[in-house]
């Protein structure tokens, strides 16, 4: 079997995801716009191909793959990176591939289109409205009441999203959103962020995964001083996950979501209603995938690729830990000069701490407003959620890094 991987080596864990195809016995053919010498080695020698091409040149990339299927038969297309996922529905059409169409795609990439799916299908989103002109948004404002939230409908990493109290809040938040075409104003729901994320083939779900934001995505996003934590839940049984769970096995169907990954959020008020947030018809980013492998120890990268060469997996994945992130951000500007209290939190916790991945000495800041990786993370586990909850807190609070 023949697949046209899209982007095989960006981001950094395409790589895993495309040897892992390899891996499960298919030919993978990479299609992407990094230098051929920039692909990260994963993913180089996992290739049996790669078609240098500019992924933005839509008439550019049909082109280089009929030339190529010449010579070699294309059976199927997989892309994982949010930008390219209409480019990957496109060239299934071109060579009538089974999988996602233009059509299917569209409501993953544009959140009004997708709410407005998810909403026929009976299933509660926040009240919404789209705009693309300043005069809507008000009117929009008017018909969804304070608070509100505005965001991009088609944003990622919570960029220009603003929780809005007041008409007065909004004429500040206005003029910060002048560059983007078109936003989503929605009912701000109050509650606690989950996700809830699968592994797909042949519209059944074979795994299931949900994780638990803290503090919820926004306000990390706000705070420079908070560590934003992740933690991947063992006990999927509880009550107060039934509504997430439950809802998106509904979402799926209603778009109709066939093979593959996908990576859903909602929120739980404290009244236990569950609210649907957003869908990607993709894994979740950092680092996430790796946070399910080490709850489950097990390997996603090869779940995912046996679920869409094999449509099932060779052996189940059985969910034996909690599994906390913490993103690190360092007190100052410039290059780390100091890290304090990791001795003491390893000693502490150490048989617990699975992954430190801390910027060495010497190293300049990240940009914590682009990625949420930050300056580093640390990642614990354990098979009780309350042990878990309480490394990462220590993490968050008792770990400092500072830069100068
Ligand atoms: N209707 C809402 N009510 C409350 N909070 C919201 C609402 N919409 C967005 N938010 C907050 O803003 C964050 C970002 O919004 P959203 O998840 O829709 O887009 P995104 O995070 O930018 O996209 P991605 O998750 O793909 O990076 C959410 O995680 C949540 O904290
Ligand atoms: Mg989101």
């Amino acid at each position: 079997m023949n697949i046209v991987m899209i982007s095989p080596g960006y981001p950094v864990e395409m790589a895993y995801f495309t040897r892992a195809l390899a891996t499960v016995g298919a030919t993978v053919i990479g299609l992407g716009d990094q230098p051929p010498s920039a692909l990260p080695e994963p993913a180089r020698q996992a290739l049996a191909h790669y078609e240098h091409v500019t992924l933005t040149d839509e008439v550019g990339v049909l082109a280089a793959l009929h030339g190529l299927a010449q010579h070699a038969s294309i059976d199927q297309v997989e892309c994982l990176w949010e930008p390219y996922m209409i480019l990957a529905a496109r060239i299934r059409e071109s060579f009538g591939l089974p999988g996602m169409t233009v059509e299917e795609t569209l409501p993953f990439r544009d959140k009004e289109r997708m709410k407005q799916k998810i909403d026929t299908a009976g299933i509660r989103t926040p009240w919404h409205v789209s705009a693309t002109t300043v005069a809507e948004v008000w009117e929009a404002a008017e018909r969804v009441g304070y608070p509100l939230i505005v965001k991009p409908i088609d944003g990622a990493g919570s960029a220009d999203t603003y929780r809005v109290d007041s008409a007065l809040e909004l004429a500040e938040v206005l003029p910060l959103l002048r560059h983007v075409p078109e936003v989503s104003v929605e009912e701000f729901i109050d509650g606690e962020e989950f996700t809830y994320d699968t592994v797909c083939a042949n519209g059944s779900i074979l795994f299931e995964n949900i994780m638990w934001y803290r503090p919820r995505p926004l306000q990390m996003k706000m705070h420079e001083w908070i560590s934003p934590t992740s933690i991947v839940l063992r006990d999927l049984s509880v009550p107060h996950l039934q509504g997430g769970r439950q809802m998106g096995g509904e979402v799926l169907p209603a778009l109709g979501f066939r093979s593959g990954f996908t990576h859903m959020e909602w929120y739980r008020k404290a009244d236990g209603e569950a609210v649907f947030g957003e869908i990607g018809g993709r894994p979740p980013g950092a680092r996430v995938v790796d946070l399910m492998n080490y709850a489950t120890d097990g390997d996603l990268y090869v779940a995912w690729a046996e679920a869409v060469v094999h449509r099932g997996l060779s052996q189940p994945l059985e969910r034996k830990f909690n599994a906390g992130c913490v993103f690190k951000r360092a007190k100052g500007v410039g290059r780390i000069t100091h890290i304090e209290g990791l001795d003491r939190l390893l000693a502490e916790y150490g048989e617990h701490v699975v992954l430190v991945d801390l910027l060495p000495i010497g190293a300049t800041r990240r940009d914590w407003r682009a990625t949420l990786i930050s300056d580093g993370l640390i990642i614990v586990r354990h098979p009780e959620l309350q042990a878990v909850i309480e490394m990462t807190e220590r993490f968050a609070s008792d770990l400092d890094m500072y830069a100068e």
